[in-house]
């Protein structure tokens, strides 16, 4: 009894130390560590983002918040990166940010291989969305990945957790932005069915999959939506140059 309490003493202290001299030996990392700030279902998340992505690709984030879908991608793919805000309250410290507002791109079309528009569409009016939509399919080469809020149908909690979002997107976009513009209910909240109606009765749109992201997410209502905005993606080559864009 005496030697196991004596041998666990020892195995905690020895941990201590050993913890200590690791962070003391990393107290300066020579590369950066961004997925330590990441969560473990964001990450999974880009990875699948990633599957439709090829290193080099020049990508477009409408929409891009604080900027996290960019890093996150990045970790996979060495692609360029884009982002753009309705407000430079959003990720002020970006480099790769643009402030504009979504349905008015300041990019010359197919300028980008994949546009990206993640959580965004269901906070706005629909005839919004759909110009958001429209000036991505005008940008991207190649395809466009959604992320959004949508469900086979929403049972009633959802209904309310929908309604909860609207007045949080309301109160929050609205504080930052003169030029947000609510849809005022919940009605961009869209199954499976209506996104699909959606989004193929659009010019430019070849193809849409919908696939629930269930299993590797948080919620049941991550959703990921491919559009194709080529009838033909293969061996397509990569995008202009950054600088070239505008
Ligand atoms: C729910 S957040 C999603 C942010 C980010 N895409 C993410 O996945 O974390 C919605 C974002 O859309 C932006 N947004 C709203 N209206 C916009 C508009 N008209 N043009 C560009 N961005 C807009 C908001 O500022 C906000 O950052």
């Amino acid at each position: 009894m005496g030697r196991r309490l004596l041998l666990r003493f020892m195995l905690a202290a020895v941990r201590i130390l050993k913890t200590i001299s690791v962070r003391c030996a990393n107290a300066r990392p020579r590369t950066p560590r961004d997925y330590l700030n990441f969560t473990v279902h964001n990450l999974l998340k880009a990875s699948r983002l990633s599957e439709t992505i090829v290193d080099g690709d020049m990508v477009l984030d409408i929409g891009s918040g604080d900027g996290h879908t960019l890093r996150e991608l990045m970790l996979f793919r060495k692609i360029r990166p884009v982002g753009v805000e309705i407000t430079v309250e959003r990720n002020p410290h970006s480099s790769t940010r643009v402030v504009c507002h979504g349905s008015a791109l300041p990019f010359v079309d197919k300028a980008f291989d994949v546009t990206l528009i993640c959580y965004v569409l269901h906070h706005l009016p629909e005839d919004q969305a759909k110009a958001f939509i429209l000036e991505a399919v005008r940008v991207a080469r190649k395809k466009i990945l959604l992320l959004e809020d949508s469900m086979v149908d929403f049972c009633v909690f959802y209904r309310l957790r929908n309604l909860f979002h609207r007045l949080e997107g309301d109160w929050e976009y609205g504080s930052e932005s003169n030029a947000y513009r609510t849809p005022g209910g919940q009605e961009m909240f869209l199954t499976y069915d209506q996104w699909n109606r959606l989004l193929l009765a659009l010019p430019g749109v070849y193809g849409v999959s919908v696939e629930s992201l269930e299993r590797i997410s948080r919620y049941a209502h991550h959703t990921l939506i491919r559009v194709d905005t080529a009838p033909e993606t293969a061996n397509s080559g990569s995008a202009t140059a950054t600088t070239d864009l505008m």
